[in-house]
């Protein structure tokens, strides 16, 4: 039983693995290991040689288990030790630059635009997509009866019959965010309010949910000529450059007056866009002074406050500066698409570090 128990726990202290180990644990005490072959011996012993071979053979089973299992995690260790010695990270080496997400383009003109009104003193407001009628129509000077109400499209919310609350509508302009704004705020007041509006249309350039940032300035000496020194200094810093040359087309609006439409001067030479250059115009954004009746409705005295107001399309501006072709494509979260047009995440749009690099 020496030369048993040396032959094993030399065998165990010698494997090199785990399956060498296990080969042994076989061989030594497994069913029909050798330790086993001699316990079934002791059925032939007299009792007294089995009363000191029972208890020896127990001992030297017992011995060459824990031998084995203590050479197990030895070698579970080494080959653990051996894994932290070669899977090492250097956590001070810089990042790879795989660009994983990235700012959809709306988003991107969005930080510009309102990059640009901060500088200019503007602060940004918001409101709610969904709105009651007053907020988007009524309060805006659109009555009713009004043809605008029609000309939009509206998405009107579901009213149960004999729901008293105001009808609600998705908003279909930023400019009830006006209103909001000057109840909030009161005059002077100088705001942006960038987000999302919704009308029943769908083409190359129109799709059911777009961009509007409206903007809103308020105060005792308020001119078309401050609408027009803004508006161009806007255009002139968002496309990045210096001559830009815009047109005011006399329009109406039901809550501006006078009211203008602005275009831009641009050629599609070779079907390229160019800004700034050429024979075409493109329509950017309506405009005007704010009338009296919408001041009023803010809460504020039209007799002694005046101000600009304008509504420009945040995805058409995109569309322009960027080069996109169809609006469409903005929605329908194509990967491609959005590694292709979209922006750096981490190079946020400054004046003076530059809109978009
Ligand atoms: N709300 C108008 C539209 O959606 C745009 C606009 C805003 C016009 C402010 C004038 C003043 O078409």
């Amino acid at each position: 039983m020496d030369d048993l128990k040396a032959k094993y726990l030399s065998q165990i202290a010698d494997a090199a693995d785990e399956a060498a180990l296990e080969a042994i644990r076989v061989a030594a005490v497994g069913k029909k290991g050798e330790v086993a072959l001699k316990m079934r011996e002791l059925g032939k012993m007299t009792p007294e040689e089995r009363q000191v071979m029972g208890p020896k053979l127990n001992a030297l089973k017992d011995e060459i288990n824990s031998a084995l299992s203590a050479k197990k995690s030895a070698l579970a260790d080494a080959a653990l030790d051996e894994r932290l010695r070669s899977e090492w990270l250097d956590v001070t080496l810089p990042s790879r630059p795989t660009r994983r997400g990235s700012l959809h383009p709306i988003s991107q003109v969005q930080e510009e635009i309102t990059a640009i009104f901060a500088e200019m003193g503007f602060s940004v407001a918001e409101g709610p997509r969904i709105d009651t009628d007053w907020y988007n129509f009524d309060a805006l000077n659109i009555p009713g009866h009004h043809p605008a109400r029609a000309e939009m499209d509206t998405f009107y919310m579901h009213r149960d019959a004999g729901d008293n609350r105001p009808p609600h509508v998705l908003r279909t302009h930023t400019s009830p965010v006006q209103i909001r704004s000057m109840e909030k705020m009161g005059a002077p007041l100088r705001i942006i309010c960038p987000g999302g509006v919704y009308r029943a249309d769908y083409d190359q350039t129109h799709t059911p949910m777009f961009h509007q940032v409206e903007g809103l300035a308020l105060d005792k000496d308020i001119s078309m000529a401050n609408l027009k020194w803004v508006l161009e200094e806007f255009c002139r810093s968002f496309f990045e450059i210096d001559d830009v040359e815009l047109r005011f087309r006399a329009s109406h609006f039901p809550f501006t007056e006078p009211s203008a439409e602005v275009d831009i001067r641009c050629s599609w030479d070779g079907g390229a866009l160019k800004i700034g250059e050429g024979d075409d115009w493109m329509e950017i954004l309506g405009s005007g002074m704010v009338h009296p009746k919408v001041i009023a409705a803010g809460g504020i005295d039209p007799d002694v406050y005046q101000g600009f107001a304008f509504g420009i399309g945040i995805d058409r501006l995109a569309m322009l500066k960027y080069g996109i072709p169809d609006l469409r494509a903005f929605f329908d979260s194509d990967l491609r698409w959005l590694r292709h047009y979209g922006f750096s995440a981490l190079d946020l749009p400054t004046l003076h570090g530059g809109l978009s690099r």
